[in-house]
């Protein structure tokens, strides 16, 4: 499902284009949008005169200062990220008034619009090869890049919507709590791992790494599983439900723990401050959550018969 009604690039400032055209040092010749991921801002190939297609994503502090400094945020993780992580390369970050683009190296493959076990096993590659790395450090513990993962707990005092929230917040409360301790790590963490922020071919590159962290080595394979069950899989909801529970399994107890806690964030997300600018978010993230039930439920069950 694509949420996004990106901006066009074609409708970015003329001046905007003049100048990451001079940081690149070629006239841009064409290009083709995108409309993958949860920005309002244009994204695009471009062709340029000297023959190479490269990515670009842009947007103005003045429709939504977030994603401006995400990007600010990005083109500095990319130019600290060692040369053997599947990443675009940087090749330009320009401002401009109250504009900013960030112009990478393309990668290769496609996004697919839902998980096959192909994309899986190619994702789950370059997770492990990302975090088989040491955070460089300059990144943060991944706890600072972690945002209302008490989202179990803050409905237990807000109140359960439907009779499946109050059967499971409490215990997914449970296996949530103490994340800040048990994210913890120094392994290189892309944080935001999403079918949109993958190009996948033979072998997978992770794009937008505007949140990489220190963690857990984990982390990204966890939320690759959250993923597949909240973004879907090509052969249905069990199917992703199956390869996610697969996934897990190879896991320490930590990553089922972490997908409890996903869920419960995206669920009180949906519920927080209305959102202007992205207005489908809230219907986005609430459809991740309901999505997740059965993976939760399965998780908690075998995470309680640990005990
Ligand atoms: N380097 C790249 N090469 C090719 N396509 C890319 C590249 N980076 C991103 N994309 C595509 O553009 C979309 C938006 O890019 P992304 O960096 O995820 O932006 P956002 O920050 O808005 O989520 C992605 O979903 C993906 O399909
Ligand atoms: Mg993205």
């Amino acid at each position: 499902m694509t949420f996004t009604p990106r901006a066009a690039w074609a409708d970015t400032p003329q001046p905007v284009r003049a100048a990451l055209a001079r940081a690149l040092g070629a006239t841009i010749a064409g290009h083709t949008d995108l409309h993958g991921g949860m920005s309002p801002g244009p994204a695009a190939g471009l062709r340029l005169a000297d023959g190479r297609q490269v990515f670009v994503k842009a947007v103005s502090a003045d429709v939504r200062e977030h994603n401006h400094k995400m990007i600010r945020q990005e083109s500095e993780i990319l130019d600290i990220l060692p040369a053997s992580v599947p990443a675009p390369r940087r090749l330009a970050t320009i401002e401009h008034g109250p504009w900013i683009a960030l112009a990478t190296t393309w990668a290769a493959g496609t996004t697919p619009p839902a998980w096959t076990d192909a994309a899986i096993a190619a994702v789950a590659g370059a997770c492990r090869t990302a975090s088989a790395h040491r955070a460089p450090g300059a990144l943060p513990p991944v706890a600072k890049r972690i945002f209302h993962f008490d989202g179990w707990d803050r409905l237990l005092d807000t109140g359960a919507a439907d009779d499946w929230e109050t059967a499971n917040a409490g215990p997914a409360a449970e296996v949530s709590a103490g994340w800040e301790q048990w994210t913890a790590g120094d392994a290189l963490v892309h944080r935001d791992i999403r079918l949109d922020n993958t190009a996948v071919g033979e072998r997978a590159t992770l794009l937008d790494w505007a949140y990489a962290a220190a963690g857990a080595p984990w982390i990204d394979l966890a939320q690759l599983a959250a993923d597949v069950v909240a973004t879907g899989h090509a052969l249905g909801p069990a199917a992703a439900t199956d390869r996610a529970y697969r996934l897990l399994r190879t896991l320490p107890p930590e990553a089922p723990r972490f997908v409890v806690g996903l869920a419960g964030m995206w669920r009180i997300r949906a519920v927080m401050t209305p959102e202007t600018v992205l207005p489908y978010i809230s219907a986005w993230r609430k459809a991740r959550t309901v999505a997740l039930r059965p993976l939760v439920i399965r998780l908690i069950a075998a995470l309680q018969g640990c005990r």
